[in-house]
């Protein structure tokens, strides 16, 4: 064979491995509405810019009469290139060959990627669509599966870890995903579960769809397992590309700096009347948020699981910053076990990654009763607090409204290590609202008042003298909880000059192996 032969296969063997499971296949990929792995990895990544690893590596397996059918590359594509210019590193799994399930050697190839992604410091993307373990592989696939969740786990809080559902994912092919930063689902294509609904049917009984046992819709609004709903796979690469944007490549490093037109000191008038009179009257905390922004650009995390609690990336002064925010117009901005569960794991996120932290507060308190009690508000609750607490990023609060009890502790309070705790004229910082209060002080008190109209009128005269004493922001100021009461239509201005001011900021924890979070 000479050289030009040589190169001849060379080039053969490419043309072959990039064809994965074959043309059938890929047409069958392409029916249901789906992309194959290669053109996933040429949306993400900027043109040109794709490395690939390991593409003529196949499985060794020889059970079954596996060993007939080879194909190179073994059902996933795996490389680096970049996102905006940015090194990043990838895999896709092939669903062409053999399912994309995964054997020894499909394993190994990922856990390449992922070790290259740590030595460089570069985030891993994960595009999944996989039928889980290679059942002719057994024991083989188990471990392959095991050495890439070890990975996951080592990695997790070095480099961001982003997980893409583009298909079918059971079994193993769920848990690395879990253990990743953000998991991103197609509607209606893709599908996530330990097992599929066959084997739920022969284990509990239970008759359930696929749709509603492990869907999209189900993962991104009941289950929180999944960060982001998706259109189709187009919507997943933008957002993966955006997010890709907000956050430094490993915990090293700080997020990239994004020069910006928009006035650190845009004064918003209509921030000065956004807050109802009434206090139990609901407005919309995503238009607070819009309104100080650069941009009006707020990319939301978790948009459709518990809506009481907004979390998401944004820019202020062109440096990123993770929002969580109570928002009132959902369950009255309630802390629960899924809002507390959703907020803690983006703060300590943020923490890990050097992303300074706002939190805007407007929250009543714990949401009471039995369903919470059972379900371990006290340890979901205790989460938040402590990735709080926990958090030594630059942490600016601001009290809209509400902030009662418990709830105003955990939400970045000042004892917390809150940085700058800001409040507006219309905040009401107390242990409980006026009318709770009122029941626990005066209760017997009104009860012995003769005629029920006597008793209302001095209910009335009891809670405003309570409101008035403690409903404002004046009597924490007094204490040094709260650093100034501001001017709503200043709120981008004093919040970028806070962020500014603590860029410098130097806090560490305690030494010691790792902290023991209430799981
Ligand atoms: C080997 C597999 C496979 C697997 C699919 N294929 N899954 N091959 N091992 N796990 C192959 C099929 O034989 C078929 O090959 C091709 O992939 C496409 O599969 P279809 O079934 O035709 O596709 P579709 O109808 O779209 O269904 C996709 C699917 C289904 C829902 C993923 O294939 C399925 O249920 N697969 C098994 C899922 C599963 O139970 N996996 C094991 C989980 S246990 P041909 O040659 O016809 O194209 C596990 C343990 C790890 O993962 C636990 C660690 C914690």
């Amino acid at each position: 064979m000479n050289s030009q032969d040589r190169i001849k296969k060379l080039i053969d063997l490419r043309t072959e491995a990039k064809l994965g499971g074959g043309i059938k296949r890929i047409e069958s990929q392409h029916k249901k509405g789906k992309f194959t792995a290669r053109e996933r990895i040429d949306m993400l990544l900027d043109e040109g810019s794709f490395e690939e690893f390991d593409m003529f590596v196949t499985h060794r397996c020889v059970n079954f009469g596996i060993e007939k059918s080879k194909f190179l590359g073994d059902g996933v594509v795996t490389g680096q290139g970049t996102i905006d210019g940015r090194l990043v590193f990838v895999f896709a799994q092939d669903f062409t060959v053999f399912g994309g399930s995964l054997s020894e050697t499909l394993a190994a190839k990922i856990c390449k990627v992922m070790d290259k992604a740590m030595l460089a410091g570069a985030p891993v993307i994960g595009l999944n669509d996989s039928g889980g373990a290679r059942i002719q592989e057994g024991v083989n696939s188990l471990a392959g599966y095991a050495e890439i969740f070890e990975r996951n786990i080592l990695a997790s809080g070095v480099i961001p870890q982003i997980s893409a559902i583009f298909g079918p994912c059971a079994g193993g092919a769920v848990y690395s995903p879990a253990l990743t930063d953000f998991i991103l689902m197609t509607d209606k294509s893709s599908y996530m579960f330990v097992t599929g609904p066959k084997v739920v049917k022969t284990v509990t009984n239970e008759d359930i769809t696929t749709e509603d046992l492990g869907g999209a819709r189900i993962h991104s609004s009941r289950s929180g397992v999944s960060h982001f709903l998706l259109e189709d796979e187009e919507e997943g690469i933008m957002i993966i590309r955006k997010l890709i944007s907000y956050l430094p490549s490993n915990n090293m490093e700080e997020a990239p700096f994004l020069e910006t037109n928009d006035p650190s000191d845009r004064i918003e008038d209509a921030l000065n009347t956004i807050v109802p009179d009434d206090p139990n009257k609901p407005y919309d905390m995503t238009d607070i948020i819009h309104a100080i922004v650069d941009n009006g650009e707020f990319m939301e995390v978790h948009r459709n699981y518990a809506k009481n609690i907004i979390v998401g990336f944004c820019r202020m002064g062109g440096k990123s910053v993770g929002v969580i925010a109570n928002q009132p117009n959902f369950l009255a901005g309630v802390l629960d076990i899924e809002s507390s569960r959703k907020a803690a794991r983006f703060v300590r996120f943020c923490d890990a990654f050097n992303i300074p932290i706002l939190t805007l507060v407007d929250v009543p308190g714990f949401l009471p009763g039995s369903i919470q009690e059972y379900g371990g508000i006290i340890t979901h609750g205790a989460k938040l607090m402590f990735a709080y607490g926990e958090a030594t990023v630059p942490k600016v609060t601001i009290t809209i409204r509400k902030s009662y009890g418990g709830a105003h502790c955990v939400m970045s309070s000042k004892q917390l290590r809150g940085d700058l705790n800001y409040a507006w004229p219309t905040a009401e910082i107390a242990v409980m609202g006026a009318k709770g209060a009122n029941q626990i002080l005066n209760g017997k008190k009104i009860a012995a008042i003769e005629g029920e109209e006597a008793q209302m009128k001095e209910s009335i005269r009891l809670e405003d003298e309570y409101t008035e004493k403690f409903a404002n922001p004046y009597n924490a100021a007094s204490f040094g909880y709260i650093d100034d009461v501001i001017e709503p239509r200043n709120t981008r201005f004093r919040i970028i000059r806070a962020f500014e001011s603590l860029a410098t900021k130097r806090l560490a924890n305690p030494a010691k192996k790792h902290s023991n979070i209430p799981l």
